[in-house]
């Protein structure tokens, strides 16, 4: 294994012998059916500590992991794991400093820290929930690992990148339901009062039939996250494929799933919410007018898709990452008596209404959630909705990559798998770059997507 120096990472904690021979975790390894059940769901009454791990330390970790620790009881950080060591200690060092009227919550020790590809297993072994932020195209290898070792979860959304992990996910979401696990996915609309009461109108008719839906993620670009230039100045040699594409983890799609997967499915899932339902086809358009040159990996910057439901509901989607363009982040229904603004929580038409209530930050609300279910034994699964919206996001990227119609039956049994075979820091990604440094990236009638 290849580690890179600090600052911009470290080699695993060489203090912890365990750690040494566990530079590689195999991607797509053995299915969660055929491992043995390490741990059935302890339940936690209301007066016990709940010790929580986070798995990915970056920006959302670190507040994820903050909004665990308010939660009503006793709840402590026991452990953190991340792929790079600068990002573990800044990321924990941040957590530090928003508890520090409260350092009883932090029991996070040097031996507890765990740094590299496989740090995950270690850091899920000493904890009762476990926080997942990582890069999305490890949430169904991080996820299993979590359920097979009989852990609660919250995992961040998207939850998969392609269909496979579509499938990884459903399976060990059901696995997890046998196992009284509680899983919670980031998709916190869905726990936003506002929201709440807006999207029980709308299914209760208050807009009368629902014809269509429009839902945008329309903005500015958020990679590259990493240059490659910078990554060789900070180590004092060339970054491996592994380090730079995990640094610059936006631009790939085996790691993001695209922007139309890392960000618009919070609208999509909005969408799908509504409708109670999931498209059964999907076709649309995309494609690089701003994104070129180095650094800029493989997305498209801009998709367009029409979502065909079973009721022949049509979603038409929209989501761009150009500067200096129309923007919106929203979900609009039009029904045969009104229309709705969803998340500004609006009805117009016939049942004219606008929600005045209050409500919770969503954010802390989804770990409130979350944290009551484990404390009083509720049902709580999140992970099968999680995973069929991370599906239509990913129909909608294999739309506007191949250009073609896509069956959400092709979609969810799609054998195209994104994800490396092995995970080290020498090992090669599936998508690599030409002699220039520039990637390779669909084109829409010539590339298969499905
Ligand atoms: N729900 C929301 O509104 C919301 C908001 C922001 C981000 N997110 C989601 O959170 C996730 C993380 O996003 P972010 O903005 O925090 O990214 P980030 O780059 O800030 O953090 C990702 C962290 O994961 C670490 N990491 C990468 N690969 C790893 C591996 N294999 N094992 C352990 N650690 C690894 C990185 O080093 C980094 O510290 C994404 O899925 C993103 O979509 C959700």
């Amino acid at each position: 294994m290849n580690e890179p120096k600090p600052p911009l990472t470290e080699p695993a904690l060489t203090r912890r012998s365990f750690l040494k021979n566990a530079s590689t975790a195999m991607a797509g390894g053995a299915l969660l059916g055929a491992l043995p059940i390490e741990r059935f769901a302890l339940g936690a009454s209301p007066g016990d500590t709940i010790r929580i791990a986070l798995i990915g330390a970056g920006g959302r970790g670190r507040g994820a992991a903050a909004q665990a620790l308010r939660t009503n009881g006793d709840v402590k950080l026991v452990a953190v794991a991340d792929a790079f060591k600068n990002s573990l200690e800044g990321g924990l060092k941040q957590i530090q400093s928003e508890f520090k009227d409260r350092p009883e919550r932090l029991a996070v020790t040097e031996d507890t820290k765990f740094v590299g590809l496989d740090a995950y297993k270690k850091a899920i072994e000493l904890a009762d929930v476990v926080v997942i932020a990582t890069p999305p195209g490890f949430r169904p290898i991080h996820f299993e690992e979590a359920v097979r070792q009989g852990k609660h979860v919250f995992m961040e959304k998207p939850v998969a990148v392609d269909g496979p992990g579509v499938r990884r996910v459903l399976a060990a979401a059901a696995e997890a339901k046998k196992r009284n696990l509680k899983v919670g996915v980031g998709l916190q609309r869905r726990h936003q009062n506002g929201y709440i009461e807006t999207v029980k109108r709308l299914q209760g008719g208050e807009a009368g039939e629902i014809l269509a839906m429009r839902v945008y993620w329309n903005g500015g670009p958020v990679g590259p996250k990493a240059r490659r230039a910078d990554l060789e100045k900070a180590l004092g040699r060339p970054p491996t494929e592994m380090e730079y594409q995990l640094r610059n983890w936006y631009m790939f799609n085996w790691l993001c799933g695209d922007h139309i997967v890392e960000q618009h499915i919070h609208n999509l899932d909005v969408a799908n919410w509504v409708l109670n339902g999931y498209p059964v086809r999907a076709l649309g358009m995309g494609g690089r007018a701003y994104q070129k040159g180095l650094d800029s990996g493989e997305i498209f910057d801009h998709h367009a898709v029409q979502y065909e439901y079973a009721n022949g509901v049509r979603v038409f989607s929209e989501c761009r990452q150009i500067p200096g363009c129309w923007n919106s982040v929203s979900e609009h229904v039009h029904g045969t008596k009104g229309s709705s603004n969803v998340g500004g929580y609006t009805i117009t038409g016939a049942n004219a209404w606008k929600y005045r209530g209050g409500g919770k930050d969503p954010y802390q609300q989804e770990h409130d959630d979350l944290f009551d279910a484990i404390r009083n034994d509720k049902p709580y699964n999140e992970a099968e909705y999680g995973a069929l919206s991370s599906l239509t996001a990913i129909l909608g990227r294999m739309c506007t990559n191949s250009g073609k119609e896509i069956t959400w039956e092709e979609a969810l049994n799609s054998k195209l798998d994104l994800i490396p075979s092995e995970f080290t820091w020498d090992a090669k990604p599936k998508v690599l770059p030409d002699e220039n440094g520039i990637y390779p990236f669909a084109i829409p009638g010539k590339t298969v997507a499905v």
